[in-house]
């Protein structure tokens, strides 16, 4: 364990802990959008900033890439660290002005205008602050790399290979899940799942046997089934709620060893 400060409190946390993770489990208010606890820490946009005293230096970092360490002082509410959010705060609205969600978080720590656009803040709709969540979890997580960076400076987006409709998406949804903007559509319409944001990317749905609702695409399914080769064969054509009921009752049915 190593023992620090923040906002002149005590704590202490286990080596290789960020300080990140520190302040959200500690319930210190602090914006972040690329981070995520099932990934790995990225340092892209830059929100978590915080000031950092150590070896008699101090200086502004990102809280989600810094390890605490024994004797570190942070503090994160300083008028340096609360206007460069405002600053950031205000260029993400003015990149996502179509995001009620990036909105909503602004709001929050104070910024309603942005400086950096000339428009109305409702009225353009691009939603995407290229945090990279969804690059990372598609890749990291899900080990399939149907999305990346595409284009360079104010075209940069988060994209399909070549802008077109992707052979290797699998239907998941857990790029919209990460999203932190609210910035990625998926539509269920009867038995096929339609990814809007990655060109009308379109996957059949799979119908639980028990239940007979949809519940994943076909190619979810056999993707995460190809990663659990020890998955009973009756499981991979349930839903996960009926997973549960079975499992539920096979235990209360299996006979008890006296
Ligand atoms: S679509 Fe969402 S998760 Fe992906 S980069 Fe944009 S804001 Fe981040
Ligand atoms: S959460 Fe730290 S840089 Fe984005």
């Amino acid at each position: 364990m190593v023992k620090f400060m923040i906002n002149n409190k005590k704590y202490e946390a286990d080596e290789g802990e960020t300080v990140l993770r520190v302040l959200i489990q500690e319930g210190i208010d602090i914006p972040y959008l690329c981070y995520h606890e099932a990934l790995s820490s990225y340092g892209a946009c830059r929100l978590c900033m915080v000031e950092v005293i150590a070896g008699g230096g101090k200086g502004i970092t990102t809280s989600c890439t810094l390890p605490v360490s024994e004797g570190l002082e942070i503090q994160t509410e300083t008028p340096e660290v609360v206007q460069v959010r405002k600053v950031l705060l205000e260029m993400y609205l003015a990149e996502a002005p179509g995001s009620k969600k990036i909105q909503e978080l602004a709001k929050k720590f104070g910024v309603v205008h942005s400086r950096f656009t000339d428009f109305d803040i409702e009225a353009k709709g691009d939603r995407c602050v290229l945090c990279g969540l969804c690059v990372r979890v598609c890749s990291e997580i899900l080990d399939v790399g149907a999305i990346n960076y595409a284009g360079r400076g104010t075209n940069t987006s988060i994209n399909t290979p070549w802008y077109e409709i992707s052979s290797s998406c699998i239907g998941c949804g857990a790029c919209a899940y990460v999203c932190p903007a609210d910035a990625i559509d998926i539509i269920d319409k009867d038995d096929e799942r339609v990814m809007e944001t990655w060109h009308r990317t379109t996957l059949k749905l799979k119908e639980c046997v028990d239940s007979k609702q949809y519940f994943a695409t076909e190619k979810g399914v056999n993707h995460v089934c190809s990663k659990c080769p020890d998955l009973p064969e009756e499981m991979k054509d349930l839903s996960p709620d009926s997973r549960m009921r079975k499992i539920a009752a096979d235990f209360v049915l299996k006979p008890r060893r006296e």
